[in-house]
């Protein structure tokens, strides 16, 4: 990652992977994580619950700290329109938000040119299939061909927009870093440490197991989030990437 990517002033020293999910119906629950946790160990997803419910202000606040927020918004509409959502949530001061690959090059592009008209520019990544479609799913919106070639396809089509990355399943990680590269930024989510609940995750890995198939950023919400002591499961989870 480069600098202007980074959550701290030297990212060698600070890159931290897990990306701990801010999955609350309000701001007081969500600020009291957060003031358990420890920015030198990962950085916080807000996603459309959180936003919908606290706006734009809380995610401000949240970018004030030292952890780096991923906006999770998932953007899909005309360029246009993804342009300047792009763009709003630039000027939050986040570190990383996405957008849906399948509005296409067009619209990617429009959302890369947005965020790259500020000069703290976050990382753009994309949504290639959700990965909550199984393959009768996939069938069923009509696109044909098989699930696994369209997140290829898609993934492809994010990186010849210029973005930075998608996200994708610890299973999907190994085809799509042998296929686009070493810098390509893969956000995997579906992650349970060896001791945890799968809770309602159906294709799950292990944090060290999604980092060495090749993800660059684990996503991890309840193996966080509902621990009696979530800096110590942060920590735990933190001490078996590395292990
Ligand atoms: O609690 P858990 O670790 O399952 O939370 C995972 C987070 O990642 C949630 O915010 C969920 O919405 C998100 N996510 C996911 N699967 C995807 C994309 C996002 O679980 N395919």
């Amino acid at each position: 990652m480069t600098a202007k990517n980074s959550a701290t002033n030297d990212p060698k020293i600070r890159d931290p992977k897990i990306i701990v999910a801010l999955d609350y119906a309000d701001e007081k629950s969500a600020w009291e994580l957060v003031k358990k946790l420890d920015p030198a160990l990962c950085r916080l997803k807000v996603g459309k619950e959180l936003f919908t419910a606290t706006g734009p202000q809380f995610v401000e606040k949240l970018a004030k700290l030292e952890y780096g927020v991923f906006l999770d918004l998932k953007f899909h509409d005309i360029p246009n329109t993804v342009a300047k959502a792009c763009s709003a949530a630039t000027n939050l001061g986040v570190w990383m938000l996405n957008v849906h690959a399948s509005g296409g090059l067009e619209m990617m592009q429009a959302a890369k040119q947005a965020v790259e008209a500020n000069a703290n520019s976050p990382l753009l990544i994309a949504v290639t299939v959700l990965t909550s479609m199984n393959e009768a799913a996939f069938k069923k919106i009509g696109i044909k061909g098989t699930l696994d070639n369209h997140v290829v396809r898609l993934a492809k089509l994010t990186r010849d927009a210029g973005l930075d990355g998608v996200v994708c399943s610890a299973a999907e990680a190994p085809k799509l870093r042998k296929k686009l590269g070493p810098d390509f930024c893969l956000v995997t989510p579906g992650i349970r440490p060896t001791s945890s609940s799968l809770d309602d995750q159906k294709r799950v890995a292990t944090p060290k197991a999604a980092l060495i198939m090749g993800s660059s950023y684990l996503v991890i919400g309840r193996p966080i989030t509902k621990a009696s002591d979530p800096l110590a499961a942060l920590q735990a989870i933190h001490d078996e990437c590395m292990a």
